[in-house]
């Protein structure tokens, strides 16, 4: 009876990705500011990142990975219900990402709006679709996270500039009708505290003409709250849904530094094979990483139909939250 019940369940249908065509190498920056490929790889695990070019903007990027996701699934953009771009580098305060991506992929029908949670961005969105699609608002929602930090980098602060990259990724979720054990959404987290904002922020506005802002961080501080937090979230995706580390095929986190993915990977007791790790290629893409983490994976055979993977993410907010999805 119980394996026969189904239920409505935002199921990943589609995914699709943009990265800039120029790679910056810590080699490169180590031109540029007081820094080494040493350091940089031994504290973040980071080798590379990519940076846009004028012409990339936070959506253009978002586009053209929204356009890989619903290729992908096959679904005509006219038919498309809802876009969500998690981003907390838009390119303008209004209007927003969203809807020029709506206009660049010709899917009027869509409703769109942008979602600020840092580099929890892209798990907030997948939160706030899988509500949408479950209490039955529209049937499709494109989930996109798209950043270009490198304009909000401040390139005379070495212990920041050296950890961000941009880049863009899309899933493309649909309400369907599947049997318990089949594939979807299974539950999200979210959390925030507030009180934690001055440790990672970025202090200016879109709307600031004298300053734009800069990203400003306590490297250290967010450091020091980032694995726990995020073992906590892990472990709530976990216990709400009664499964232990064991059941998790892919842990796909948030990629900011090596050392934070290590430590959640370990409390959680998984091998290195199970854990997805793209920071050495990407940086931390903040609200992008998530997607393309999850695109690396499909490409190298471990993200496949029917595999349990457990996104989590940690940023400015302090935010932080987790996803259970099974392919
Ligand atoms: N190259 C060379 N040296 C650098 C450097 C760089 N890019 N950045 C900082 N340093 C130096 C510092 O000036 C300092 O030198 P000092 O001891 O002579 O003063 C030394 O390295 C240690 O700096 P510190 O900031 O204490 O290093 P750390 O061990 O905390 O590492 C981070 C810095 C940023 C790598 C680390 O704190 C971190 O990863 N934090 C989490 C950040 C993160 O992931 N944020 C995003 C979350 S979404």
């Amino acid at each position: 009876m119980a394996e026969t019940q189904r239920l409505t369940r935002a199921v990943l249908t589609g995914l699709g990705t943009y990265l800039p065509a120029r790679v910056v190498t810590n080699a490169e920056m180590a031109k540029r500011i007081d820094t080494s490929d040493e350091w940089i790889v031994e504290r973040t695990g980071i080798r590379q990142r990519h940076f846009a070019a004028p012409h990339e903007t936070a959506a253009f990027m978002g586009a053209e990975a929204g356009r890989a996701a619903l290729t992908e699934a096959g679904l005509a953009p006219e038919a498309l219900g809802a876009i969500i771009v998690a981003t907390s580098t838009p390119d303008q305060a209004f209007p927003s990402t969203a809807v020029h991506i709506q206009a660049a992929l010709v899917a009027f029908n869509a409703f769109g709006f942008d979602l600020s949670a840092a580099c929890s961005g892209f798990v907030y969105a997948l939160s706030v679709a899988d509500a949408m699609l479950r209490a039955g608002q529209v049937k499709s929602v494109l989930v996109i996270g798209t950043e270009v930090y490198s304009r909000i980098l401040n390139f005379a602060d070495r212990g920041t500039c050296v950890l961000f990259g941009d880049g863009a990724g899309a899933v493309l979720l649909e309400a369907k009708e599947v049997p318990r054990t089949g594939p979807g959404l299974l539950s999200t987290h979210l959390h925030a505290d507030g009180r934690l904002a001055e440790i990672l922020y970025v202090d200016g506005a879109v709307g600031r003409k004298d300053h734009p802002g800069h990203l400003v961080m306590q490297g250290r501080e967010v450091f020091r709250h980032a694995v726990t937090l995020l073992a906590g979230a892990v472990n709530e995706a976990l216990a709400a849904n009664s499964l232990s580390p064991a059941d998790i095929d892919l842990l796909v986190p948030h990629q900011a530094n090596r050392r934070i993915i290590d430590g959640v990977g370990k409390k959680l007791g998984l091998p290195p094979e199970r854990v997805v790790v793209t920071v050495d290629r990407h940086a931390n893409t903040s609200a992008a990483s998530i997607p393309l983490a999850l695109a690396s994976a499909v490409a190298d055979g471990r993200a496949a139909p029917g595999k349990l993977l457990l996104l989590e993410a940690l940023g400015g907010g302090l935010t932080w939250g987790s996803a259970l999805l099974r392919l």
